[in-house]
């Protein structure tokens, strides 16, 4: 593709703002919260929205329905290039605590703030802002054209933030459907303020457990001191996960772990991460966790446990003297390297159950599961679309780690033999999955810039 055929592309995307933006609002407003069956009809509508949107850009276009809430695929195509799937997600995490939002999380609106002009609403970062960069880059593109900027698979899910349970079973009845020649996601962020490619990402293994002991909650002050508290039980082993220098203490968990490469660690030390600023930012100020390890070594090449909630007993307003029978616990580890998450759960379930005293049982309830994944950085799509980003952002694209969990990563090679591609514009203050989610409007904007140039340069 000319380098030329972009340039008019960025000046219709620069004209075409608002209407973009009125476009996002549309679909922030209907509340696919994936994991709450409430809303199921909503994860329906979002597809159904997604479709018709995609129709109208000339794509072939459907939403496929699953055990649990649709996938849209849509096809389109133009020009002899290589054949890309674009990947994002539809769905968003609950709005709770809903009280600590300043307005309704499904009522969008444009605010301006101390750092610039945001969108406010859940989902705006995660991932609806994310994903409609690139709708809107294939729209603009075609709008000057009048055609689409190369052979595209759009592929969009609606259960990410709920564990993906139908992404597996999808992707092996489609696989030919979804071949293409490398796979574009955009589900993560910038470093900072600088572009980046993410080209590592931790796995996740979630487990919930209830503790019984007592046949019923009892009065704390007719069996305390005789009976056994299974909040006490529960506290205590969760207490010996990590020892004093935050290593976590279940056998074999470091299998499978291996060290930075020199050449990583270098890298990474180039991209002269604040981890005082990052922890500020939220009013922290002392890393925890492993204290022989960097900051971004903790944020990205080692695994952790983290207790993800703990309840039992009376919680509820005004005080109970309650000695209960049951306590409850959610506990997630993120994975990295060659770390396995079934042989981790195993391990988990093991080390609690042989940390209970008489008269206690434990129950499970497995939740995520995906191991780390790497990407392939010498894939050429890699170069050309850093190439692209440091064009439109001044400065050099950076390759770097990503905390979280995008599964679908490391499935698009397992089931399709795709490498991915995953870039993004979120920013650390987003408050993903948080009260007050927001996209920067400059994230937004420059986000549908990047991928008409990524688009120039791969399709
Ligand atoms: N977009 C995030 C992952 C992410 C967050 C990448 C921040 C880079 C920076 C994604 O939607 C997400 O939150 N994933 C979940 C995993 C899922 C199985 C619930 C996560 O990481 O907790
Ligand atoms: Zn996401």
């Amino acid at each position: 593709m000319p380098a030329a055929a972009v340039s008019p592309v960025l000046d219709q995307i620069d004209a075409t703002l608002p209407a973009a933006l009125e476009r996002l609002m549309d679909l922030l407003r209907i509340p696919s919260i994936s994991t709450d069956p409430a809303f199921k009809p909503d994860c329906a509508r979002a597809a159904d929205w997604l479709v018709a949107e995609l129709q109208a850009l000339g794509f072939d276009a459907s939403a496929r329905p699953t055990p649990g809430h649709p996938m849209v695929v849509a096809h389109g195509s133009s020009g002899t290039g290589p054949h890309l799937l674009f990947y994002g997600h539809y769905d968003v995490q609950p709005v709770d605590p809903l009280s600590l939002w300043h307005r309704d999380p499904f009522d969008p609106a444009i605010e301006e703030t101390a750092k610039g002009r945001v969108i406010r609403a859940r989902g705006a970062s995660d991932d609806k802002g994310q994903l409609m960069t690139f709708i809107e880059a294939c729209r603009a593109w075609k709008a000057v054209h009048g055609t689409l900027p190369g052979k595209l698979t759009i592929f969009l899910e609606g259960e990410e933030e709920s564990g993906s349970p139908s992404l597996i079973p999808f992707l092996k009845a489609n696989a030919e459907e979804l071949s293409a020649d490398v796979a574009l996601i955009c589900d993560t962020g910038l470093f900072g303020e600088t572009p980046a490619i993410v080209t590592m990402l931790r796995g996740l293994l979630g487990e919930e457990f209830t503790i019984r002991a007592a046949s019923r909650d009892l009065h704390s002050g007719m069996y305390g001191g005789l009976a056994q508290n299974p909040i006490h039980v529960l506290t205590r082993i969760l207490a010996g996960l990590h020892d004093a220098e935050g290593h976590v203490q279940v056998p074999g968990f470091y299998d499978g772990v291996s060290e930075l490469s020199d050449d990583l660690r270098a890298q990474w030390q180039n991209l002269a991460f604040d981890h005082a600023r990052f922890l500020g930012d939220v009013g922290l100020s002392v890393p925890a966790g492993e204290q022989d390890r960097t900051p971004l070594e903790k944020l990205w090449s080692r695994p952790t446990a983290e207790v993800n909630g703990i309840w039992g007993g009376y919680t509820g307003d005004g005080f109970k003297t309650v000695l209960p029978g049951e306590a409850h616990a959610k506990v997630s580890f993120r994975l990295v390297g060659q770390q396995d998450p079934d042989t981790l759960r195993q391990a988990f379930r093991s080390w609690v159950e042989a940390q209970l005293p008489a008269d206690c049982s434990v129950t499970w309830k497995g939740h995520g599961n995906s191991p780390a994944s790497v990407m392939a950085i010498g894939h050429p799509a890699f170069a050309a679309a850093r190439a692209a980003l440091t064009e439109e952002w001044g400065m050099p694209a950076a390759f770097i780690g990503a905390g979280g969990s995008i599964p679908v990563a490391g499935y698009f090679k397992t089931y399709l033999g795709l490498d991915a591609i995953l870039l993004g514009f979120g920013k650390d203050d987003d408050q993903i999955h948080s009260p007050n989610e927001k996209y920067d409007l400059t994230s937004f904007h420059k986000g549908i810039r990047s991928w008409a140039r990524v688009l120039e340069k791969l399709a």
